[in-house]
């Protein structure tokens, strides 16, 4: 469905990725983990469109990408942004309805449904006060979810999400990770997730890859990843703060 071919992303001289190959098939769940700064967002703009490779190709569906707001499969990829990159001025439904309010063939009140029933999905249909509330007024976790159901009110065939878990606890990391399994088993979407955060890895990957000096190292299903006796994995896996995985006292390039 998604595939990088020879991708390079240069940027100020630097090379971020290098000649980067990946397929992530039709109904799948690649998982990216890796050390902050080596390029998981980098990945994930260039599948979503937001930058373009200095070098190679991506396809959709065997066809090069389209820009993401002027191209015709521009609904067909949503992304659950880092920072989940709520609009701070605008309510929750607001946010969840900008994108459908964009689309021509809906009515008001086919949006109203999408928005109710996305945030029956995420398990925020409960309260409706909610509806009215800014960003601002929400917890991390609440905020995730609420960009998750922006994302998935648009019906998207691919969901590339970036770190969905990260700054949240335990706990909500785990809500949010059950969820991502949800969507993926309901929806049968096909996602691209990058994470550093293991447990969600093995949780929602059909298949976990490392990226690691631009490339992808060893992508394989999450039993093997655990198990691989490769040494950046292994540094990984266990959290170790020295070599391979640090070089010349840089993470990653
Ligand atoms: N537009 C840009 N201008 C300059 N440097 C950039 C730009 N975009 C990315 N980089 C650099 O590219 C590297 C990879 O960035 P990216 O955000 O993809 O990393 P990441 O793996 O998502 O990190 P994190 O885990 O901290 O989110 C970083 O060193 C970053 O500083
Ligand atoms: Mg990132």
């Amino acid at each position: 469905m998604i595939e990088f071919k020879d991708v390079t992303y240069t940027v100020s001289g630097r090379e971020i990725l290098s000649q980067l190959n990946l397929k992530v098939p039709l109904g799948k769940t690649i998982v990216i983990i890796g050390p902050s700064g080596c390029g998981k967002s980098t990945l994930l703009r260039l599948a979503m469109g937001l930058i373009k490779p200095t070098a190679g190709q991506i396809l959709l569906n065997g066809q090069p990408l389209t820009d993401p707001l002027t191209g015709k499969n521009k609904f067909s990829r949503g992304m659950v942004f880092q920072s989940s990159a709520l609009f701070d001025f605008l309510s929750v439904y607001d946010n969840i309805a900008f994108g459908l309010q964009r689309r021509k063939n809906l009515t008001p009140e086919e949006i109203k449904h999408r928005v109710s029933r996305e945030l029956e999905r995420v398990g925020l249909g409960a309260d409706p006060s909610l509806l009215t509330k800014r960003p601002a007024e929400l917890s991390g976790g609440m905020q995730k979810r609420v960009a998750l159901a922006r994302t998935l009110a648009m019906e998207p065939k691919i969901i590339l999400y970036d770190e969905p878990t990260n700054g949240l606890d335990p706990i909500m990391a785990g809500v949010i990770t059950e969820l991502i399994l949800q969507v993926q088993r309901s929806l049968g979407v096909t996602s691209l997730l990058v994470t550093h955060d293991l447990k969600t890895a093995l949780r929602v990957g059909d298949e976990i890859g490392l990226l690691f000096q631009g490339k992808i190292r060893e992508l394989g299903p999450p039993l093997a990843i655990m198990e691989s006796k490769d040494p950046l994995l292994r540094q990984f896996v266990e959290g170790v703060p020295t070599d391979p995985l640090r070089t010349n006292g840089e993470w990653c390039l």
